[in-house]
This record gives structure tokens, C-alpha cells and sequence, in this order.
């Protein structure tokens, strides 16, 4: 057989590869080399190149609160398992005492309580997420500074081996699972490299030499908090950065968008929401700050936004294909309802409730992104305020 030679090109993606990354990348914003590493993992497993006497990948993801460590995990699991809680979580500050250990792996047979005891990790609740074509699994340590010596033995040999034994001596093999780990270890001299110069981020350093900054602090605060072995079996350790005053205008726009998928997913109430400039700068001021991130923007929307739909619904002042503007009212210092219009949307049974799949979320971006592109037929003008709903 005679083959030309033939320039092959290493860095193309396949598809479903490229899919997981656009997607993702329309849910996390910023943070390029989270997202990144995330695909590469993705893209071993897919090619089934990970090997098996070790994890799928391991990942530290270091960098200030708010930032997205924990969920840029929750949304690679919403988009390839469909529900961003299909992964096994391990909040490391619930495991501080070494004897709260058995609750991870079960106790020895024997123990008081033995019977009672369901560990967290086995293999069983691994593969319940597994899907026809993906049998992969995520193991999250959140806050794993937090850990105890206990833990971190345990993490070891799971980093290493891909192997954990149960309390009952069952062995559980994790060579088709991700391990994340998370920390906010060094986020907050990230935090002080920022403000020292300025108040969101006008930073007299070049990007680039600011961002390598931000990781050595963080790297280094890692490398005197954690053991040299444990560091060295860690894959990739990803730096998080401070999120920008236009990147959390973009998470604003993101999460108003998974309200209104919430609001299309309601069985009777399905109706459009938009959203001033205004009333977003609002909730902006109210829900981000440079040493937060993005931490209380949800609570923000939620208090702010999704409280007072739901009274408006409940008493019935919003209904079905209503189209409803908010707005920030400056004199009285408030957010106004006002209903604009009817027939903004069809009535569509209302679906499963879905933990927004990689399309839910595209339709959520689009529709709450630009509401007023929708078709008004008959607007109307009642004004609809809600009252005391804004404290
Ligand atoms: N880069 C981002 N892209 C999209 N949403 C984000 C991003 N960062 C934060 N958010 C939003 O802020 C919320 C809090 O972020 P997250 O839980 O990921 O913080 P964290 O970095 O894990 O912080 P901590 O160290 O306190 O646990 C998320 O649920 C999400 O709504
Ligand atoms: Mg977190």
C-alpha cells in the first residue's frame, strides 16, 4: 500500500468535543484556561486515551471567591449528563474530623452503625449519571484546604491509583472519573494585587504580566498550604481570575436568561420578562463586588426579580403570554413591574422540568437576552408595582 505523506493536524477537535466547548463557553465566562482544560480532559476520554490505572484527570482550581471553580464543573455536567447536580460532591469543610471520614467510605464491618452508614463514594453512585454514550463520572472536592489529614490520605491514593476501598473493603475503581478540586486558597492577595491600584480593574500592569502575577500568588499560596506529593499528582493547577465589570454583566445576562427558562418552564405562568439597562445596573450594584465576584448576584436576582414574578403570578396580575418590563425607578429608588403587552408567547405544555440541557439553556440565552424582539400584538399599559418586595 503506498500512503503520500500527509500533514496531519493534532490540534483540530472532534465535534462532540468542539460542542462541549462552545456550550460551555456560552455558560462560564472568562476564565479561558478553566474552560480549556475541562475540554482537553474531554477530549482524552472521548478518544479513550486516558489511562487506566489513573483518573480521567485531575484539576486544582485555585482563585478568589465568586469566580467560578465550582460552577464551570456544574455546567460541564449540566451539558454532557444533563442536570449540573451529576457529579459526587465532597464539601471538604463536612469532613474536617477524621472519624466524619465513614461518611466518604463507610465503616469497617463491625462498627456501631455499620449498616446505617452509605458511603458517598462507591462505584454504584458513580456510574448513576452515566448516559448511553457516556460513561464518565466527576468526583468535586470543594474547599479542600479545609480537608483532614484523614482526607487527604484518602485523595492520595484516589489520585494516584484511581483506587478507593471501601470501610467494607470493596474496592472502587475511578479510572473513568474527573477529579476537580477547588480552593480559594490565595484569592485573597489576588484580590489585594488588584486593588492597590485601582477600584474594579484598571490595574497599571500590562494583562499579561498581571495575570502571571495573579498565578504565581496563587501557585505559591497552594505550594506552602499543600504537601509537595499531593501537588505532584495534581494534573493541571488552573488559576481563577477577579471577574471584570463586563464579565459580570455578562453572568447577569446568563442567569436573568436561566430565569426566564424558569419562568417558560412553569406549568401555567408562561410569560416574557425584560429588563431595563437600568433596573441591570441595579442589580449589578446590588449583587457583585470585586472581593464576591458574582456570589450574591444570584441571591440579588432572586430577591429582586424572581420573589416579585412569583407574587405577581400567584396573584394572578401576571398571566400566560404576558410580556413584562422592569425597570428601575430612580426617584423612588425601586424596581417597577409593568405589564407591556399580551400574546408575547404560545402556550406550550409545560416540559419536564430539565436541569437545563445544553438547548435549554440556548433558548433561555436567546429569549432572555432579547425579549423585546418579541412580537407584541395587542399592548396594553396596566401598571403592575410591586410593593415591599425589595428590601
Ligand atoms: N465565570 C463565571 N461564569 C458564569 N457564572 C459565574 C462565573 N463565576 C461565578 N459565576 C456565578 O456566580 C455563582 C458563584 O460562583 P461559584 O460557586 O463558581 O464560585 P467559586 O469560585 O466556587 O467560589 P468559592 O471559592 O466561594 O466556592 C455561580 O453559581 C454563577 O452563578
Ligand atoms: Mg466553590
Amino acid at each position: 500500500m503506498q500512503v503520500k505523506n500527509q500533514l496531519l493536524n493534532p490540534l483540530q477537535r472532534s465535534k462532540e468535543s468542539q460542542i462541549f466547548n462552545t456550550t460551555l463557553r456560552t455558560r462560564i465566562v472568562g476564565q479561558e484556561s478553566g474552560v480549556q482544560s475541562l475540554v482537553d480532559l474531554y477530549q482524552v476520554f472521548c478518544a479513550g486515551m486516558n489511562s487506566l490505572d489513573r483518573p480521567v484527570g485531575s484539576l486544582l482550581f485555585l482563585g478568589p471567591t465568586g469566580s467560578g471553580k465550582t460552577r464551570i464543573v456544574e455546567a460541564a455536567a449540566e451539558i454532557l449528563f444533563g442536570d449540573s447536580r451529576a457529579m459526587i460532591k465532597v464539601d471538604c469543610a463536612e469532613f474536617q474530623h477524621s472519624h466524619e471520614i465513614a461518611k466518604l467510605i463507610g465503616s469497617p464491618p463491625g462498627y456501631l452503625g455499620h449498616r446505617e452508614t452509605h458511603p458517598l463514594i462507591t462505584q454504584e453512585a458513580l456510574a448513576q449519571y452515566h448516559t448511553e454514550k457516556l460513561k464518565l463520572s466527576f468526583l468535586l472536592f470543594d474547599e479542600i484546604e479545609k480537608a483532614s489529614d484523614a482526607l487527604w490520605s484518602l485523595l492520595l491514593g484516589i489520585l494516584d491509583k484511581a483506587r478507593l476501598t471501601l470501610g467494607d473493603n470493596r474496592l472502587v475503581n475511578l479510572s473513568a472519573t474527573m477529579i476537580f478540586m477547588t480552593s480559594n486558597l490565595g484569592g485573597s492577595d489576588i484580590i489585594e494585587l488588584l486593588t492597590g491600584t485601582m477600584g474594579f480593574a484598571q490595574p497599571t500592569d500590562k494583562p499579561d504580566k498581571l495575570d502571571s502575577k495573579m498565578e504565581r500568588t496563587a501557585t505559591e499560596a497552594a505550594r506552602k498550604k499543600f504537601l509537595p506529593e499531593f501537588m505532584n499528582r495534581i494534573d493541571k493547577v488552573v488559576v481563577f481570575h477577579p471577574l471584570r465589570q463586563e464579565q459580570l454583566e455578562q453572568i447577569l445576562e446568563i442567569e436573568l436568561g436561566m430565569v426566564q427558562q424558569r419562568v417558560l418552564d412553569t406549568a401555567r405562568g408562561q410569560f416574557l420578562f425584560r429588563v431595563t439597562p437600568a433596573a441591570r445596573a441595579y442589580l449589578l450594584r446590588e449583587g457583585t463586588d470585586l472581593k464576591y465576584g458574582a456570589r450574591h448576584l444570584k441571591r440579588a436576582i432572586e430577591r429582586n426579580i424572581v420573589y416579585p414574578l412569583a407574587n405577581l403570578l400567584a396573584t394572578e396580575q401576571v398571566k400566560l403570554g404576558d410580556l413584562v418590563c422592569i425597570d428601575w425607578d430612580e426617584e423612588q429608588g425601586r424596581l417597577v413591574f409593568q405589564k407591556e403587552g399580551e400574546g408575547a408567547v404560545l402556550p406550550v405544555q409545560a416540559p419536564e422540568r430539565r436541569a437545563a440541557g445544553a438547548q435549554a439553556a440556548q433558548t433561555a440565552h436567546t429569549i432572555g437576552g432579547r425579549p423585546a424582539e418579541v412580537l407584541i400584538p395587542n399592548v396594553i399599559s396596566s401598571k403592575v408595582r410591586n410593593y415591599g418586595a425589595l428590601d
